[in-house]
């Protein structure tokens, strides 16, 4: 098949791109390379991409709120299936910054669904995320449970996923959006709990939580995460539905961090600092939905992923020092 990948230099939407190439399609990545993070991490991913598969690999570096780019490049590649992963993302910057992630995440969106459509593509999958639920009335999260997100991140992938359901009803462009709970594993973002948790313990620093360390979250490994995109090449039975993927269970943020502290074997004690107003308290996924529908089974549980990550970080230290910034 021939699929595009929006944000395929970023940290989920590269291990698609490199999935799918594994399966032998052919892959364009269009990405703006933002500097939101280091972008050595974004070069090399798209290295590994190239390396996988020099001559089904395509990088056009571009943005999603460029109407005409958009439109040229649907007309000319005539992809089969979209998978949107470019964002902006991060809960806090979007309250620092809330035009940002609205142009980003939901304006642009109707730039790709309305040449997704004009093109005949099969299948569009939006990256959503569990942030559109807000505070929890009870968990694990259903799909029936109430949205009220909590941050301008949130507003916008919910809207979001209200215009894929919509290109759906209205425009017949079968889409999916998957509500990923946070997501981790090898090349994440380095600006997450779990990537500073493990440099600063290698370093032989505190891990610095927000707040008590009380809090709980649902995080889910890349691979269950690819497992579930690459299972909606394959069908159509979840097409205009939004649904959880998430992982095994939850864990407390202090338990993370003495997790971490544990496989790191650092000396060192948690600090704790002031939680942050936007960030959810508890997440937690229930996933039967996309088991129903896609058969996702998540398999790594969340002490199980740490470990790996923490044993590939220790590996791959490169990969995030130094950090080369660009203007
Ligand atoms: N990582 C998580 O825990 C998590 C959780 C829930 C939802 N999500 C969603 O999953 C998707 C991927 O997240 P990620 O963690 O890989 O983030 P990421 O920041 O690593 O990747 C996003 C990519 O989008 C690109 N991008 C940003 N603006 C763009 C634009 N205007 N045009 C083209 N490309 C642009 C960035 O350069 C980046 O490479 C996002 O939609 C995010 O909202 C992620």
């Amino acid at each position: 098949m021939n699929v595009l990948v929006t944000g395929g230099a970023g940290f989920i939407g590269s291990h698609l791109a490199n999935a799918f190439l594994d399966h032998g399609h052919s892959v364009t990545v269009l990405d703006i390379l933002d500097p939101y993070y280091d972008l050595g991490i974004k070069d090399r991913n798209l290295e590994l991409c190239r390396e996988t598969a020099p001559d089904r690999f395509e990088f056009v570096e571009g943005s999603i709120t460029d109407e005409s780019l958009v439109n040229e490049l649907f007309a000319d590649a005539e992809f089969d299936v979209v998978y949107h992963q470019a964002a902006q993302a991060g809960v806090r910057t979007s309250v620092e910054n809330p035009k940002k992630p609205h142009e980003i995440n939901t304006t642009s969106l109707l730039n790709l669904l309305e040449a997704a459509t004009a093109t005949g593509v099969d299948r569009f999958v939006n990256a959503s995320s569990s942030s559109v639920y807000g505070v929890p009335e009870y968990l694990p999260y259903d799909e029936d449970h109430p949205n009220t997100p909590k941050s301008p991140y949130g507003v916008t992938k919910l809207a979001a996923e209200h215009y894929c359901r919509v290109w759906t009803d209205v425009y017949d462009l079968p889409t999916v959006s998957l509500r990923y709970f946070t997501v981790y594993g090898p090349r994440m973002r380095p600006n997450m709990a779990i990537t500073n948790f493990t440099s600063r313990c290698l370093n032989g620093e505190s891990p610095v939580i927000y707040g008590d360390g009380k809090q709980t979250r649902d995080f889910t490994y890349i691979d269950d995460i690819v497992d579930a995109n690459l299972a909606l090449l394959e069908t159509d039975a979840a097409d205009g539905e939004a649904m959880n993927v998430g992982s095994t269970g939850n864990i407390t943020i202090r338990e993370l961090a003495e997790h971490v502290i544990d496989v790191t074997g650092a000396e060192v004690e948690i600090e704790y600092t002031d939680a942050k107003e936007a960030d959810a308290r508890h997440t937690h996924a229930d996933v039967s939905k996309a088991r129903d529908l896609i058969g996702y089974e998540p398999s790594t549980s969340i002490k199980e992923g740490v470990s790996s990550f923490v044993e590939w970080y220790r590996e791959n230290r490169s990969w995030y020092e130094p950090l080369v910034l660009r203007s």
